[in-house]
């Protein structure tokens, strides 16, 4: 479910009219509707009320504090990749106890401060950085919690830049050496091994790689859990979303794509998991990020100028690459729709940025209501890894995000002044006049 919807011919975020959002705030804009957080947390959370376990929102999708505050209240956690979003959640009202840290490069500063915060664990990703860990966790006179992460090789069959459970990745380590690991890690010093860790890869629009995944790795818990005590086990993100919604085919639901494939629901996800994790006896931890937040949020554009080339017709807006990098990086599919509905044909569309790249375009060759300049446009399922991946290319400032709750809009990032790009920046000591 998410809470974006045409009220009349004007497309709405819970109870706020975007285009009344877009000529507040400015374009381009990222609108997060907090119900739809709250609905997809509640309804994963529900599914797995069979089990003890753990949401760690995966906030590398969306890290906006107003955000991660929605889900902290919840009673979140959160699973981070680095110091500055362990900082970044705490900031957000976090409770560090329900943290993990993940990710393959782990600096010692960042180490210590994880430590110094309390997290629930450190998701290990090699030998190295185990011995890492326990010399920093000497050196400080605490006990570090560590789970490895296992690499189950396990194809999620996900787009290449996003899969991560097999041994074509960086990530994790090979299954077959785990135990070994952990044999060579109980005799460091200041561990302790807290319990285990994998994540297959993102987006996974079938329940299938998740079983094969857990079916594998869950015996291997089971044998590690008896020779050294676990809390846990964590089963990763990756519950995919409907990018591409059947909304006008007479399809059964939201969970209906516009090919007619039904995709991963959390009770779906529940049913096949819950019964092969729950023999274990250990908390689950699981680490969505796309599933909470990527149906929660848009990215509100406005049409700047219509050209015509031989072949095309480009629509150009005002948001581009750096706002929104899927489409130019993963050929991704955002579903765009204007904010006040248009009668008549469709007009076969390239809908592309300002940016100076054949690149930046968020669709090609894309049937859409013929829109003139000056109208607004709203690319869907903008709500994870859509800010958080924007950057300031051509000296473009980073877009402003607002939470809608009902009738309630609040700016939660004001849009970035452009003199603080380059405030940082000086010229060099042998230029000053
Ligand atoms: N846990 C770990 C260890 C991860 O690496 C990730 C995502 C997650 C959890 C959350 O996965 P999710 O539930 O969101 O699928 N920028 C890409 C996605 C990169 C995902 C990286 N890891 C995109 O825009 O599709």
């Amino acid at each position: 479910m998410h809470s974006f919807h045409y009220v009349g011919r004007q497309l709405h975020c819970e109870g706020c009219s975007l285009e009344s959002l877009a000529a507040q705030f400015g374009t381009p804009l990222y609108v997060y509707s907090q119900s739809t957080l709250e609905d997809h947390f509640a309804k994963l959370d529900r599914a797995m009320a069979p089990l003890d376990h753990l949401i760690c929102f995966a906030m590398k999708s969306n890290s906006n504090l107003a955000v991660l505050r929605t889900l902290a209240g919840l009673g979140s956690g959160f699973d981070t990749v680095s110091s500055g979003e362990i900082r970044r959640a705490i900031a957000a009202g976090a409770d560090a106890s329900k943290c993990v840290f993940a990710g393959v490069g782990k600096t010692r500063d960042e180490i210590a401060y994880a430590l110094e915060a309390g997290i629930y664990c450190l998701n290990v990703e090699s030998e190295a950085e185990l011995k890492r860990i326990s010399a920093v966790a000497v050196e400080r006179g605490q006990i570090a919690p560590v789970a490895v992460r296992v690499n189950p090789n396990v194809d999620a069959k996900t787009h290449a830049k996003i899969t991560t459970g097999t041994y074509e990745n960086k990530f994790g380590i090979a299954f077959e050496e785990i135990e070994k690991i952990y044999a060579r890690a109980a005799k460091l010093p200041n561990l302790r091994l807290r319990g285990l860790q994998m994540h297959i890869g993102s987006q996974l629009t079938s329940v299938e790689p998740f079983r094969k995944a857990v079916e594998k790795v869950v015996p291997l818990v089971d044998r590690l859990n008896r020779k050294h005590g676990f809390d846990f086990f964590s089963i990763g993100g990756g519950i995919g979303i409907v990018y591409k919604p059947a909304l006008e085919s007479g399809a059964a639901g939201w969970w209906e794509t516009a090919e007619g494939r039904k995709v991963l629901t959390p009770q779906r996800f529940a049913e096949t998991l819950v019964p092969l994790l729950k023999p274990l006896g250990l908390k689950i931890l699981l680490e969505p990020g796309r599933y909470i937040s990527g149906n929660a949020g848009v990215l509100v554009t406005r049409v700047e100028y219509l050209k015509k080339t031989g072949k095309k017709h480009f629509v150009i807006v005002d948001a581009a690459m750096n706002d929104l990098i899927r489409p130019a990086f993963y050929d991704s599919y955002h579903e765009i729709v204007p904010l006040t509905k248009k009668a008549g044909a469709l007009v076969s569309s390239d809908v592309v940025g300002p940016i100076c790249e054949s690149g930046d375009y968020f669709a090609k060759d894309r049937p859409l209501p013929k829109v003139g300049e000056g109208d607004y446009l709203a690319l869907l399922s903008a709500g994870a890894y859509g800010s958080v991946m924007g950057g300031n290319y051509n000296t473009r400032s980073l877009a402003a995000e607002v939470l809608v709750k009902g009738d309630n809009a609040s700016i939660v990032r004001k849009r970035q002044a452009v003199e603080d790009i380059w405030r940082d920046e000086s010229v060099a000591t042998w230029q000053k006049s």
